[in-house]
């Protein structure tokens, strides 16, 4: 049995952490400047580093060579603080959601008059620290306002407003971030070549995406597809039915029918999402995706568009050009629009496959005085399209 992804690759020091430099930058600076302050606040979004860098944090402080902002690696404290030791006696991570309570408080008060054990200080990682009850808070606050010199808290949360405000304002609070598609997308690349293992294009923004910017989630979904695979090699067939997206080859086709106004054919595209068992309201989404992305592409030039859309293969960004010429700026974003509408609507609706119908109905319908000239730049090769008729 291998370990997780995200527990193998979760940084030991902060400049390992990708996306957070709000955080890392300012405490890496108090850490060289010995301007370490003895309560934290770490806030923010679940599986973007907040519990890592409480860790990464504590390692610093209790580096032997330290404090530090680069821990040595190789102390006994380092050691034992690394992602594969075993902890240390001096900093005690509480899991607030099991241990919130007024006893644990006090308890911890006690544990928290004596002297480290061997190394600088005694940290308190106090962890889902929104689960602390408001007697427990009540009874760490004098503590946190000044504790003994030689012990530091820090209190990770993804809700800080259910921190108790007098505790709150005693900490240096840091908010994490979700991780923005570009550095994720790189972040993965670079993890999958140190795996050896190999990724069909296409398939890394998908998982990106699917991610929503937390790297523990993302990571979780790239183990899982790679675990799923056969000999190393991820492809893209799998990954699309894994996660759930609609595949490239089916958005193509939809869009190419509404393109040409050809209703057989974007009918016959939705019955196969619903005949594979996709959720309409997924593929309506992707298609929003799509058509998102053939805006950016009509607006932009290539290397503008490919720079914008990252991860995109350069022969789906030629296709997508061709689709976002034959539809015209001004079309694709009318029908953007109703396709917007209509995923709005889709919610909770009893039937979303005739949502999907509806929907595909309104989009093949010109519109209004549509075969007035374009304006200009808006690029539609053949400015009159025939209104709607079969081509196949
Ligand atoms: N900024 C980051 N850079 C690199 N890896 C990260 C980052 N943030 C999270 N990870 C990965 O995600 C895993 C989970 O991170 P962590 O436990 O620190 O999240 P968290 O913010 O404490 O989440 P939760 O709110 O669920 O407790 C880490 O082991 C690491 O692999
Ligand atoms: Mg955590
Ligand atoms: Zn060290």
């Amino acid at each position: 049995m291998v370990t997780a992804l995200y527990r193998r690759y979760r940084p030991d020091a902060f400049a390992d952490m990708i996306a957070q430099s709000q955080v890392t930058e300012p405490l890496m600076t108090a850490l060289r400047t010995d301007r370490v302050n003895h309560a934290y606040l770490f806030s923010g979004p679940r599986g973007c580093g907040k519990t890592t860098s409480a860790r990464i944090l504590a390692r610093c402080l209790n580096c032997a060579e330290g404090p530090t902002d680069t821990p040595c690696g190789t102390c006994p404290s380092c050691v034992e603080l690394a992602r594969d030791g075993g902890g240390s006696l001096d900093v005690v991570e509480i899991d607030a959601a099991s241990h919130g309570g007024v006893d644990d408080a006090r308890d911890l008060r006690e544990r928290a008059i004596f002297a480290p054990a061997r190394d600088r200080y005694k940290i308190f990682i106090i962890d889902e620290a929104h689960m602390v009850t408001p007697s427990g808070f009540n009874a760490l606050l004098k503590i946190v306002e000044e504790p003994p010199e030689h012990v530091k808290f820090i209190f990770a949360t993804t809700e800080p407003d259910k921190v108790l405000g007098t505790i709150r304002s005693r900490t240096h609070h840091y908010p994490f971030r979700l991780v923005p598609p570009g550095p994720m997308l790189e972040y993965v690349g670079k993890l999958c070549a140190e795996e050896g293992v190999a990724v069909a294009p296409g398939v890394l923004p998908l998982v990106v995406r699917a991610g929503g910017g937390s790297p523990r989630d993302t990571l979780s979904l790239l183990d899982q597809l790679i675990a799923g695979s056969e000999g190393d090699a991820v492809d893209y067939e799998r990954a699309v039915a894994l996660l759930g997206y609609t595949h490239g080859a089916l958005l193509d086709d939809v869009v190419d029918s509404l393109a040409a106004r050809d209703a057989q054919a974007a009918f016959a595209a939705a019955d196969r999402v619903v005949q594979t068992g996709q959720d309409p309201r997924r593929f309506v989404e992707d298609l929003l995706e799509r058509l998102r992305d053939l805006i950016v592409v009509g607006a932009s030039s290539p290397q503008a568009a490919a720079a914008v859309l990252r991860g995109v293969p350069d022969d789906e960004l030629d296709r997508m050009a061709v689709q976002a010429r034959s539809f015209g700026n001004a079309e694709l974003s009318r029908v953007a629009d109703l396709v917007n509408t209509a995923l709005a609507d889709m919610t909770g609706a009893s039937s979303p496959r005739l949502q999907l119908e509806l929907m595909l109905a309104r989009v093949l319908v010109p519109a209004p005085g549509a075969e007035a000239p374009v304006p200009v730049g808006a690029g539609r090769p053949e400015a009159a399209r025939p209104a709607a008729e079969p081509a196949r």
